[in-house]
């Protein structure tokens, strides 16, 4: 028995030696030490012994049991190390590799225009407010004093999205909105898209306003220059004049087309002014007093002594001016060699 004993042993430690992975090494512990195994067999056997062979063959089966657990666990460490030396090979990070450019979203520049002009409107008091694109015709026309009539309301002009409703064709009508909605005072800014149907380098089917209205007792038309002065200085620099001009919209009376001086030339009328092209002005804006008939259709009364200013703008226009973008079209291209610029 103690030769097969030596003999069970000596091939295990070989066995040992020569395993390469982890998973052998554990098969050839469960096939020696494991409940089956031929060692754990062997010392089973051991109760059928004479009580003079028992203790020497015990004494040698556990110093067998002992080396083997040794070999097991050496052996395990070994290829352990292997393992993860290998694995360090195959996960060797090249750090003198060029990087992979990661590109980090931004805002449109159209985005970043309307956003810089809330806050500078925003420091007047004027709060945001967002009305839909899809627009009833009343509020986009009527509503606004655009009788049906007018050319605005052309099928040239306007997308009809189906009896009643249209693509809106500006933001005014978020104008009756908002004093339909609160009572005065109201001191709103409507931000957002506006479509008509136009397209070439200085026109495109879709684009951004900006509408203000402020409505309370005893607003004036000084308070419109005041609040327009004050936004324009704040975009185009603190030397920036404004000049106002009579213009016709339907929804204001007076109403007034407002530029801004040249923020390049500074009204010097340099012929070769890119900006505004030797004026030394640029039309930015449509603005006026809010019109008297749509404070009838809002259900104000004429006791209350109400007045108020309006304003529209164009942001793609604003934005272009300030960067110098030569065509409409590139801001809704979505090539981001251009984007990325800002
Ligand atoms: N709604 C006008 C336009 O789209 C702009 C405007 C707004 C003019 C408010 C006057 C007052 O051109």
């Amino acid at each position: 028995m103690l030769e097969k004993l030596s003999a069970i042993g000596g091939q295990a430690l070989e066995e040992i030696e020569r395993s390469s992975s982890l998973e052998s090494l554990d098969q050839i512990r469960v096939t020696l030490l494991g409940k089956k195994g031929s060692l754990s067999e062997l010392l089973k056997g051991l109760s059928g012994l004479s009580p003079q062979e028992r203790p020497v063959l015990g004494a040698a089966a556990n110093e067998w049991k002992k080396k083997i657990e040794l070999a097991l666990e050496g052996r395990k460490t070994a290829l352990e190390k292997v393992l993860l030396e290998q694995q360090l090979q195959r996960e060797k990070l090249d750090i003198s590799a060029p990087a992979r450019i990661v590109h980090p979203g931004s805002l449109h520049v159209v985005t970043q225009t309307v956003r810089r002009m809330i806050q500078i409107f925003g420091r007047l008091g004027f709060d945001v407010t967002l009305g839909p694109e899809a627009e009833t015709e009343y509020l986009n026309f009527e509503a606004v004093n655009i009788p049906a009539d007018h050319p605005a309301r052309d099928m040239q002009d306007t997308f009809f999205l189906g009896p009643g409703v249209v693509l809106r064709t500006h933001t005014s009508g978020v104008q009756m909105r908002s004093m339909l909605a609160q009572k005065s005072p109201v001191r709103i800014l409507c931000p957002g898209a506006v479509y008509r149907c136009d397209h070439d380098a200085t026109h495109s089917p879709m684009f951004h306003q900006l509408e203000g209205l402020w409505v309370d007792r005893n607003v004036r038309m000084s308070d419109l220059n005041g609040v327009l002065l004050f936004w324009a200085r704040e975009l185009f620099g603190a030397d920036t004049q404004i000049r106002l001009r009579p213009s016709y919209f339907p929804f204001v009376e007076p109403g007034a087309e407002v530029d801004v001086s040249c923020f390049r030339c500074r009204v010097k009328r340099s012929e070769q002014c890119r900006i505004c092209k030797g004026t030394g002005w640029l039309e930015i804006l449509g603005a006026g007093m809010v019109h008297p008939r749509l404070f009838e259709m809002a259900g104000y009364s004429r006791s209350e002594g109400l007045s108020g200013f309006a304003f529209g703008l164009g942001v793609e226009r604003i934005a272009m001016l300030l960067h110098e973008i030569p065509d409409l079209r590139l801001l809704f291209q979505g090539d981001m060699r251009f984007l990325g610029q800002f």
